[in-house]
């Protein structure tokens, strides 16, 4: 199973996402993470990210930034969106019709069909990271029980 995780930046929720579920997932599993933008290109996770995920014992500060490409929608299996807004633009992004169903919005895993955001918390403070935390353990521990 290859796995993308997808936000806006790249530094706050998908790198997140991607720490999580590599922690979760089955070893030969492939997770990755993107941003819809590449306005942080190479950079690592935000601080706060780390700072959280260290917390939890999860190391993504080796992570570095970088945009979805058209590729991705080949390599990956299943492409998680953070948001409607991400979920738009790689719907917008995709190279052909039959890869559009790789596209989901994380939250569905976790609440199936409400259609729910995970919060950008990156304007906010730390507050906000621990509740994106909890928002991708649920949805990723769900995810995982049918998987
Ligand atoms: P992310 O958060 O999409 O969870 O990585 C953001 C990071 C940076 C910006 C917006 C959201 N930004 O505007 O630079």
């Amino acid at each position: 199973m290859k796995i993308l995780m997808v936000c806006l930046g790249n530094i706050c929720r998908s790198p997140l996402a991607q720490g999580i579920m590599e922690k979760h997932a089955p070893e030969q599993w492939h997770i990755d993470s993107a941003g819809t933008s590449g306005w942080h290109a190479s950079e690592r996770p935000d601080t706060r990210s780390i700072l959280i995920a260290k917390e939890r014992d999860i190391s993504i500060e080796q992570q570095r930034s970088r945009q979805v490409t058209t590729e991705d929608f080949e390599t990956f299996d299943i492409i998680f969106a953070m948001d409607s807004s991400n979920f738009s633009n790689l719907i917008q992004l995709a190279p052909n019709e039959s890869v559009k169903n790789k596209v989901r919005l994380i939250l569905n895993e976790s609440y199936p069909g409400e259609n729910r955001q995970v919060p950008d918390p990156y304007t906010g403070g730390q507050e906000g990271f621990s509740h994106v935390y909890e928002l991708l353990e649920e949805a990723i521990q769900s995810f995982l029980k049918t998987h």
